[in-house]
This record gives structure tokens, C-alpha cells and sequence, in this order.
């Protein structure tokens, strides 16, 4: 199968980045937002993306306009084009506003349309299931998406080996390298760095080091290019706290017990970069 049209459900933090890496490979990038002020956002930080890009000398002037035009903004859900190869999911770590997304894209885009879904932690077999199991797949990027190369292909447990291969072809044709996982809470990435977070905001607050120390020892004792508070704030904390609760309920052990603080920061909407404040403070 050639994928040619690909819809991208969310322009937020990851999915304008999926948007921006498809567009500059020359596909056709439907983003799909809720309103038309959500979908200028996310075309506003593309362009500003690409702009950097040009700044850097990565790009041409006229290989930013070229990808620009690559990309039509779409309004509500019901009006992603039928036609489409491949939709992307990149909205909320929620299972339930995740599910209820690919049923209403179920009834509109044809049977032969492979979904994927970004989820950082959510089973991926438990997404696909009420839908097109064979042709259902994990694609998680990475953050920043034109920047890190890695993506997971996580199959769900009905994930047709044609799909997976369709899928790990793409991966690979967007410069990316891809790493097939199999469908367990966290897959690889969020089960071994999500803990690592956890563990960083107990250390804050049982008082062992302040925020600042706390990231200056990961970095130059663990040689990591961001400390793992710097990284939440990156990431957001209400996306920590959800891939946390999945490998607490999913896997039930209580070493991935969600952090108070990290409860507490959400429900006061301190989100980390998105929100301007989290551990740190941004302008
Ligand atoms: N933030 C990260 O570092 C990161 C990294 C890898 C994967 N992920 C995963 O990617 C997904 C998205 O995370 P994010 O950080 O981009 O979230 P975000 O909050 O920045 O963006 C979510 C976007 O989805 C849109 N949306 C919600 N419902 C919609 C609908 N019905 N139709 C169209 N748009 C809709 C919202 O308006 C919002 O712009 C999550 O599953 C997250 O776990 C996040």
C-alpha cells in the first residue's frame, strides 16, 4: 500500500510536529481541529518551526512555502476527507476521547485507511478493538517531532503483519527510525523514563535536592542533554500524570504509583511549558 493523504487528528505539542515532518516529505497533511482558532495555532507554530528551519539553513524559502502548501486545516472531525491512506491520532492521553474519535472516523474515511494512534502509554489493542483491529497501529514520535528520530511501531494484538510493514516503511521514508514493540503499558520509552520523572518529583518532595540540583545531577552525572524536571515541564505534566496512571492500573504494581506532587501540580493547572509554569518558570 502507498500512503499518499495522511489526516493528523490534534495540532497540538505532537501533532503539529507529525503535520510539519509529513508536509516537508511532500504528502498530503489534512490537520484536523476542534475550531478554527485551534487549527491557526497549530499552523502558526508550523510556519514558526519552519521559519527556524530556514534561520538554520535546513531548509529553503522555497521548501517552506512548498510545505506549506502541503497542509489543509480541517474543522471538526466529520470532515476529514474519505479518501485518506492513514490517520494519525494525536489528541489527549484519554482513552475515552481517543476511542470515541476512531469510532466517528470508522464511518468516515474508507475501510482500507490505516489508524495509528500517538499514544504515549494507552493499549493499543484496547484502542483498535472496536474498530479495524488488522489495520490498527501504535506510530509514537517523539518530542520535538522534526528533531528526534526515533518512533515506536507498536502492534496491538490483531496488528496485520501487512500494516506493521506499511507502516515501518513510512516510518523509515520521514528520515526516522523505526522500533517494533509489542502492546504492554508504556510500551519501551514511557515505561523506562516515566518512572524515572516520578522518581525525580519524589526526590523534590521529599525535600532531597531543589529542582535546579536535582536536573544539574542527571545531566552532568548521567550525561543526559535535559534533566528529568526540565523533561516533564517539556513533555507536560498532565501527559506524565496520565502515562503514569496507565502503568499503575496497567501493569499493577505499586512502583509506578503517581507522585502527589505531580497530582497536586495538575489539578492547579501547572502544566509545565504549555501553561508557562511547572517546576520552572516560563516566559
Ligand atoms: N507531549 C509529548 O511530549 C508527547 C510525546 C509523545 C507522545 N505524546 C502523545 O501525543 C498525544 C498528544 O499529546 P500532545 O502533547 O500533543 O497534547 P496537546 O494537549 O498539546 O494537544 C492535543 C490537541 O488535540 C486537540 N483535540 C482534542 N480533541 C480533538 C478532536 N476531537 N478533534 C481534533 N482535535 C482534537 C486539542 O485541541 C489539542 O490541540 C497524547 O496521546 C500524548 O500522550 C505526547
Amino acid at each position: 500500500m502507498n500512503i499518499k493523504k495522511v489526516a493528523v487528528v490534534g495540532g497540538g505539542t505532537m501533532g503539529n510536529g507529525i503535520v510539519t515532518v509529513f508536509a516537508l516529505k511532500g504528502f498530503s497533511v489534512f490537520l484536523v481541529e476542534l475550531s478554527e482558532t485551534l487549527v491557526q495555532k497549530a499552523l502558526t507554530s508550523i510556519e514558526n518551526n519552519l521559519t527556524r528551519m530556514v534561520k538554520k539553513g535546513s531548509i529553503t524559502d522555497f521548501e517552506k512555502s512548498d510545505t506549506l502548501k502541503n497542509i489543509t486545516p480541517i474543522i471538526e472531525l466529520k470532515n476529514t476527507p474519505p479518501d485518506c491512506d492513514l490517520v494519525i491520532e494525536a489528541v489527549y492521553e484519554n482513552k475515552e476521547v481517543k476511542l470515541s474519535i476512531f469510532n466517528e472516523l470508522n464511518n468516515i474515511v474508507n475501510s482500507n485507511c490505516i489508524f495509528a494512534s500517538n499514544t504515549s502509554s494507552i493499549s493499543i489493542t484496547e484502542l483498535a478493538v472496536t474498530t479495524r483491529p488488522d489495520k490498527f497501529i501504535g506510530m509514537h514520535f517523539m518530542n520535538p517531532v522534526p528533531i528526534m528520530k526515533l518512533v515506536e511501531i507498536i502492534r496491538g494484538y490483531s496488528t496485520s503483519d501487512e500494516t506493521f510493514l506499511v507502516i515501518k516503511e513510512l516510518a523509515q521514508n520521514l528520515d526516522k527510525v523505526p522500533v517494533e514493540v509489542n502492546d504492554y503499558p508504556g510500551f519501551i520509552a514511557n515505561r523506562i523514563l516515566m518512572p524515572m520523572i516520578n522518581e525525580a518529583i519524589f526526590s523534590l518532595m521529599e525535600g532531597v535536592a531543589s529542582a535546579e540540583d536535582i536536573d544539574t545531577v542527571m545531566k552532568l552525572g548521567m550525561n543526559h542533554p535535559m534533566g528529568p524536571l526540565t523533561l516533564a515541564d517539556f513533555i507536560g505534566l498532565d501527559v506524565c500524570l496520565a502515562i503514569m496512571e496507565v502503568l499503575y492500573n496497567g501493569l499493577g504494581d505499586s512502583k509506578y504509583r503517581p507522585c502527589p506532587l505531580l497530582k497536586k501540580m495538575v489539578a492547579a493547572n501547572k502544566l509545565g511549558r504549555k501553561s508557562g509554569e511547572g517546576f520552572f518558570i516560563y516566559n
